[in-house]
């Protein structure tokens, strides 16, 4: 057994449901899971030591929502919005073109610079979808290369009908063959429920399909409009609804009276010049809210969870402290997960120094490297 003591933090975020913050604390790893946590002046003796010199620790970020499997650089797309234009998923098409003429190298060293990236950030569980290739091979194949890396997968067939294919003969194709080679390598199923990609038939059957091989489920949903996605994903009983950017009060209403958490992406909001989701009107009515990045090459291509701290505070009315709930314990919520998001024995040692003395400097200073070090987050190294 090893035993890692984090000692001397002038300010730990415990993330539990009282938000609580302890000062002058410690930690106790052993064999990467949370042994002990208290006072420094009562830390216990371990094989090694990390001195914490009076900084905030907070648990590393959980970022529930990515697209690593790409290649390709679309940032003449954001130019042309910033100019004027609007967001639409056509983007999707292009990448899917590149994703399918490259070669597995190219997108596994894609992953793996953008994955340390997050890293390097703050971010110690990812989980990274396919929807790029949109044939059966390509998806096995980017679920493949994104299991190297995580084992939160999501199959993401369901991502947009690809340009020229008839939308029912590749809906019946996503929730047949293709999910048949996908499931193996992947954890959750998602689609993009929206217009302009499957409509509400569409994307139930797709779900249905994966949720019977065993697959958990997650939707895009209300990114682009208002739209069926939130209502289907609470009555799927998803894990989480991603977007949520238009909201009726049935929405609301909806996640409040179920077990879906809303999993807000406010990166899109500010690379797509969208309005922002109104995080205080969920969280006031009692809904499960998460933070994620959507790292993307089209809607918002940030790896960055401090960044989505730092938004959700300024744009959507969270406190700091709401948003680093979201964005630890709520990204656990969305993946059903208790080991990971809060610093409480038994879970994994998943810790972030931070280069502050409190966590509110995570939105206070947006844009300043704050991590000084990032503890555990296996595989992400
Ligand atoms: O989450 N909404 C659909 N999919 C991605 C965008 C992907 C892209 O533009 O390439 C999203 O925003
Ligand atoms: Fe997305």
């Amino acid at each position: 057994m090893s035993s890692l003591l984090i000692d001397n933090i002038g300010e730990l975020s415990l993330c539990d449901d009282e938000f609580t913050v302890l000062t002058d604390a410690a930690v106790l790893a052993e064999d990467g899971r949370i042994a002990w946590v208290g006072p420094a002046s009562q830390a216990p003796v371990a094989d090694e030591r990390v001195d914490a010199e009076g900084a905030a620790v907070v648990p590393g970020f959980v970022d529930t929502h990515s697209h690593l499997v790409f290649t390709g650089d679309r940032s003449a797309e954001f130019a042309a919005r910033m100019a004027g234009r609007p967001y639409t998923a056509g983007g999707i098409a292009t990448t899917m073109e590149r994703v399918r003429a490259a070669d597995d190298a190219e997108l596994s060293a894609n992953v793996s610079h953008l994955v340390r990236q997050m890293r390097s950030q703050g971010t110690t569980t990812v989980e990274i979808k396919s929807g790029y290739g949109l044939t059966v091979a390509d998806e096995a194949r980017a679920l493949r290369i994104a299991s190297e890396f995580t084992d939160e997968t999501t199959y993401l067939g369901g991502h947009i009908v690809p340009p020229g294919e008839d939308a029912d003969e590749y809906t019946a194709l996503v929730a047949g063959p293709m999910l048949e080679a996908c499931a193996p390598h992947a954890k959750w199923a998602d689609v993009f429920c929206e217009r302009g990609a499957f409509d509400v038939d569409q994307s139930r059957t797709i779900l249905a399909a994966a949720a019977d091989v065993g697959l958990g489920l997650r939707v895009h949903g209300n990114q682009l409009g208002h739209g069926p996605g939130v209502g289907l994903a609470v009555e799927l009983g998803a894990a989480s609804v991603d977007h949520c950017t238009y909201l009726s009060s049935e929405d609301v209403d909806a996640l409040a009276g179920g077990d879906t958490v809303a999993t807000l992406l406010p990166g899109v909001e500010f690379s797509t010049r969208s309005p922002y989701p109104d995080a205080a009107r969920l969280l006031e009515a009692g809904v499960t809210v998460a933070l994620a990045s959507d790292c993307n090459p089209g809607s918002c291509f940030s790896s960055s969870m401090p960044l989505m701290i730092a938004l959700a505070v300024r744009e959507m009315g969270m406190t700091v402290a709401q948003a680093l709930w979201s964005a630890t314990a709520g990204g656990a919520r969305a993946l059903r997960r208790d080991d990971v998001g809060r610093v409480a024995v038994g879970c994994r040692a998943d810790l972030v120094v931070l280069d502050a003395p409190s966590h509110v400097h995570l939105a206070y200073r947006p844009g300043v490297p704050l991590v000084r070090r990032v503890i555990g987050g296996s595989g992400l190294e």
